[in-house]
């Protein structure tokens, strides 16, 4: 979904400011091979929290090399029960691989459609940009996925942290009249994800 690039890389010079749709280049003299590999994927994430999973993200911001190449990865940990939350990527498309466990892979088209399957190593799914989606461990032991994208530098809403945790946070007002609950469910919710 990123621009086409106009020039074979454009290795990003993270201190620039960013002030431009992406990120500068660093000069053509300093770039060295380093600038082309990435080792951030290669160790399991800590997936001690309250979802039981770990996304790490191998994106421009990560991987400069990545630049304006319209390209970029996540590997995303699951203990046992673990939960990808629902969320969305407002710059891409996303695929992914299932490395190892079970997983519900499954999103929500914007006709309210839900599909989803149940996923095992070596098996793939795609979510279309912008499409609400999660995955959920089904498996007995832990899972692994590899998932990849179309940006730099797809971005993440995170459905439960985006309104329940944002700050400062939506009115109580907008989000009783959205669910049909009352306050106190509402603060319920809000305070799952105080810490
Ligand atoms: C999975 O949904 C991911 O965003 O990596
Ligand atoms: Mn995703």
């Amino acid at each position: 979904a990123d621009p086409d690039p106009l020039q074979d890389f454009c290795v990003a010079d993270l201190k620039a400011p960013a002030s431009v749709n992406g990120f500068p280049c660093k000069p053509e003299a300093e770039v060295t091979s380093d600038d082309f590999f990435f080792d951030g994927l290669s160790k399991e994430g800590n997936t001690t929290n309250i979802f039981g999973w770990s996304v790490t993200a191998a994106n421009v911001l990560a991987f400069p090399g990545l630049n304006s190449l319209g390209i970029s990865m996540n590997r995303v940990d699951f203990a046992a029960g673990g939960l990808n939350p629902p969320h969305s990527h407002p710059r891409a498309t996303e695929t992914g691989v299932v490395i190892e466990g079970k997983l519900l892979v499954g999103f929500v088209t914007t006709s309210n459609v839900f599909h989803s399957k149940v996923l095992t190593a070596g098996q793939m799914f795609v979510v279309p940009r912008g499409l609400v989606h999660f995955q959920l461990n089904v498996g007995e032991g832990k899972a692994l996925l590899f998932t990849a994208f179309n940006s730099h530098l797809p971005g993440s809403a995170v459905l439960p942290t985006t309104l329940f945790a944002s700050s400062p946070s939506i009115p109580d007002d907008v989000l009783t009249k959205a669910f049909r609950v009352g306050n106190d469910v509402i603060d319920n919710i809000k305070s799952k994800f105080s810490s």
